[in-house]
């Protein structure tokens, strides 16, 4: 079965092409390479020993959506491409409305308007927002989000919704992932920040490296345990894995009209310390870092509750922490060869 991965260039978009391949479906990539760089498909045809179908171009281009959909006989879609940073999308909205909302739209006018009925959607534990009851189920109150980003993750579901509950034969999943972390075993694709990461795992590892001079954590006083922010760290093999369970559950479903989300977290929370402690334990590399005051934006605490994803979609994650941070930082010293 042959299926398109929009962004399928990037971080968890590359992951999921290779545990397709493993599940006997046949990904053809589609990726703007915006925020992903082109490299990333020669070292997938190292990984699989074999070639994998790629257009560069966006979601924004109903034409080409059609013509693709038509000559690779696409029977589903996995919609990664999206822009991801919580603090560039306060600053630049429009940007992540276009990206991630009116190319959203393009790709269900298209998929719809051309029979395509499976599709799983990227989407986000920002939807939560700080919860008042952790760990969060699926059924936990979706809060007003705290950035465009999480609008964006919202309002993308929601739009799904609709159009599955309008009858135009489409299945639909979102699957609302945790904080990825880690890389492939064969150290040959990970995570590839552009600039200065944002996100915690791959300042950790470029810090260890040396690329940064000092990892600062954002606060120190929170009412947890250690004082730092907790987060359930989930490895984006388990997560890639999660997105073939979807496709897989889609495929089987009778129900032309069916729509359903999922919590993709391991059920474990983590604090920021205990990372970096756990790190530093696993690479016996030390990580010179010092606390510095909260960051905008950020909640206190999440974590999945996972019985849902392993109940129904039959997955739950399988890899530790531990070898989370060991394959991120082979990947950076990798990186940096
Ligand atoms: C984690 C913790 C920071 C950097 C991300 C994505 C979001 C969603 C969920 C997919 C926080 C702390 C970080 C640093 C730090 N993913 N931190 N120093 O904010 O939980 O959200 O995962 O949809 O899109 O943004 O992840 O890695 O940025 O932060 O102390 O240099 O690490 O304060 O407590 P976050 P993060």
């Amino acid at each position: 079965m042959n299926i398109l991965v929009t962004g399928g260039a990037g971080f968890i978009g590359s992951h999921t092409v290779v545990e397709l391949i493993a599940a006997g479906f046949e990904p053809i990539i589609l990726d703007d390479f915006s925020n992903s760089d082109p490299k990333v498909l020669d070292r997938l045809e190292s990984i699989l020993g074999r070639k994998v179908k790629s257009y560069s171009a966006n979601c924004n281009d109903a034409d080409l959506l059609t013509k693709i959909f038509r000559e690779e006989q696409i029977q589903g879609v996995i919609h990664f491409a999206a822009s991801k940073a919580v603090g560039e999308s306060v600053e630049r909205p429009l940007l992540y409305y276009r990206n991630n909302i009116s190319a959203l739209v393009t790709l269900l006018e298209a998929m719809t308007a051309n029979g395509i009925s499976n599709l799983v959607f990227s989407s986000s534990c920002t939807v939560y927002g700080q919860p008042e009851i952790i760990p969060v189920t699926e059924e936990t109150p979706v809060l007003p989000a705290a950035s465009p980003y999480g609008n964006t993750k919202q309002v993308g579901e929601e739009i799904i919704r609709d159009t599955v509950a309008a009858k135009p034969g489409l299945k639909a999943l979102a699957l609302r992932y945790f904080n990825p972390v880690g890389a492939h075993e064969s150290a040959l694709i990970g995570e590839l920040p552009i600039g200065v990461p944002a996100n915690l795992v791959p300042y950790v590892t470029q810090t260890a490296i040396g690329i940064r001079s000092k990892l600062m954590v954002f606060g120190k006083d929170y009412a947890t345990p250690d004082g730092t922010c907790i987060r359930d760290f989930i490895h984006v093999v388990d997560l890639a894995k999660a997105h073939v369970k979807a496709l897989e559950l889609l495929v089987k479903q009778n129900d032309a009209n069916y729509y359903d989300y999922f919590n993709i977290g391991t059920g474990t929370g983590t604090s920021v310390q205990e990372l970096i402690d756990t790190f530093e334990r696993v690479t016996g590399v030390k990580v010179n870092y010092e606390f510095a005051p909260r960051r905008a934006g950020d909640i206190m605490e999440i974590y999945a509750e996972v019985s849902k994803s392993r109940d129904l979609l039959g997955w739950q994650a399988e890899k530790t922490l531990d070898e989370a941070l060991a394959d991120a930082w082979r990947w950076q010293q990798r990186l940096a060869n």
